[in-house]
């Protein structure tokens, strides 16, 4: 079975690329970064300014930000794991443009994210369905302090 770990990662900071990193170690998959063309800057993450780039996007559902690139090996994968920091209790836009931006059908895709504290909720799930045509399992929030065990415990879909 093979397994890719997409994952997009913005704070400088890393969380969500750490969390990703153990995932494709336990799990033995391929990691790939989903970055987005324009990257983002602290400026754009400032979530308390309606402003920003962030707090922009997110308002718009059908925000599609352009992809860095389309070189995800999607297609030689059985499982993928997308994996993302909540932004305003959701997945990033850039998330729902990496799902439209490659044919899953006869795939599982596995969400996971980090955050200050929100739970991962529903919504991402619903939305990644509806682009893809694909179920979605799985989905979970992690704390950095999940042990391995927990990781495993959940990775066996
Ligand atoms: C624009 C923006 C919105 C955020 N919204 C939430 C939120 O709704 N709930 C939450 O708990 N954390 C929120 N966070 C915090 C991030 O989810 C958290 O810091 C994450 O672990 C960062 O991961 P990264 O280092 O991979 O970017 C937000 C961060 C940013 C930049």
């Amino acid at each position: 079975m093979s397994v890719l770990v997409a994952y997009f990662t913005a704070s400088g900071a890393g969380v969500t690329e750490k969390l990703a990193k153990r995932i494709a170690s336990l799990t033995g998959g391929t990691l790939y970064q989903i970055k987005p063309e324009t990257p983002y800057t602290k400026a754009d993450l400032d979530w308390t300014t309606k402003a920003s780039r962030s707090s922009v996007e997110m308002a718009d559902k059908d925000c599609r930000p352009a992809l860095a690139d389309n070189d995800a090996p999607v297609a030689d994968a059985d499982v993928v794991y997308i994996g993302y920091p909540v932004w305003w209790y959701r997945e990033p836009s850039i998330i729902d443009t990496f799902a439209a931006a490659y044919d899953f059908s006869g795939k599982k895709i596995v969400l996971f994210a980090t955050s200050g504290s929100s739970d991962i909720g529903t919504e991402a799930g619903e939305r990644i369905e509806a682009i893809t045509g694909v179920k979605v399992s799985g989905a979970k929030r992690f704390a950095a302090s999940v042990s391995d065990e927990q990781l495993k415990a959940w990775a066996q879909f």
